[in-house]
């Protein structure tokens, strides 16, 4: 089955009033000049600006993360996933690796977050890697299998049929030290074989995204990878620029 391009641009907690006009006006001029499907997510509270920015261009728009209960209530400092829909959000990162190692986020969370994306009517991209330490104790795949395991156990197939998944080493994160084409390859087919485990026609289907240090001039041969089916861009996402040079590298 062929699945669609998807390039996501993850702004973490950068950005301005200003970045953003400017990087919706760029990419309202330039949009087109892509067949891959364009996402981008900004901090909570650039979501309304960057959605009238946005406007008409096709380009999707996410969070970067959300509460992992759907009811409003007592929850300070919280957004839930109603919130986003409202603001202009269709996607939301969940799990990223920096949630999961500065603010506790676990498997267990991460899975209730994936539930309460879908239950708002979102698209969860749900980020899984392996640190450093583990890759070079030759535990990447035994971590990438928990974290992969933990949501089949904790999901319903349904939600889980809505997610796209990122796979994020975040030894390559914000390091400018991309996976190499061959090991994000590798990695995205161990993934899509582990998920046929559970459900082969899923496994066909989900979008797997790499994200880490991806760059313009590494992109095009990271898309090359069969089981690469598009990426989730950092800092190259700041700039309307070379976020479109990355979507143009897809095939
Ligand atoms: O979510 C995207 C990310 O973690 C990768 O960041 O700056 O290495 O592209 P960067």
């Amino acid at each position: 089955m062929s699945r669609r391009t998807l390039i996501a641009g993850n702004w973490k907690m950068n950005g301005s009033a200003a970045a953003v006009d400017a990087f919706a006006s760029a990419i309202a001029a330039d949009a087109g000049s892509t067949d891959a499907d364009l996402l981008v997510c900004v901090p909570f509270v650039y979501i309304e600006r960057m959605a009238r920015g946005l406007a008409g261009t096709g380009v999707a728009l996410g969070a970067q993360n959300l509460a992992d209960v759907g009811e409003p209530g007592a929850y300070t400092g919280e957004v839930n996933g109603a919130m986003l829909r409202e603001s202009g959000c269709t996607h939301v990162i969940v799990g990223h690796s920096e949630r999961r190692a500065m603010y506790g986020e676990t498997d267990s969370v991460v899975a209730a977050k994936l539930e309460a994306a879908v239950a708002a009517g979102l698209v969860p991209v749900v980020c899984v890697g392996e640190t450093l330490a583990e890759r070079e104790a030759d535990r990447a795949e035994a971590v990438l299998s928990a974290q992969v395991d933990a949501l089949f156990e904790q999901c319903r197939p349904e939600s889980l049929a809505r997610m796209v998944l990122a796979y994020e080493p975040v030894w390559a994160i914000g390091t400018g030290r991309s996976a190499s084409p061959e090991q994000a390859q590798a990695i995205h087919a161990f993934l899509r074989g582990r998920i046929a485990q559970q459900d082969a026609t899923l496994a066909n289907s989900m979008q797997l995204l790499y994200g880490g240090s991806v760059k313009p001039d590494n992109a095009a041969a990271l898309f090359a990878g069969a089981d690469v089916d598009g990426a989730l861009v950092g800092g190259a996402s700041l700039k309307a620029d070379s976020f479109l040079d990355i979507a143009r590298a897809a095939p």
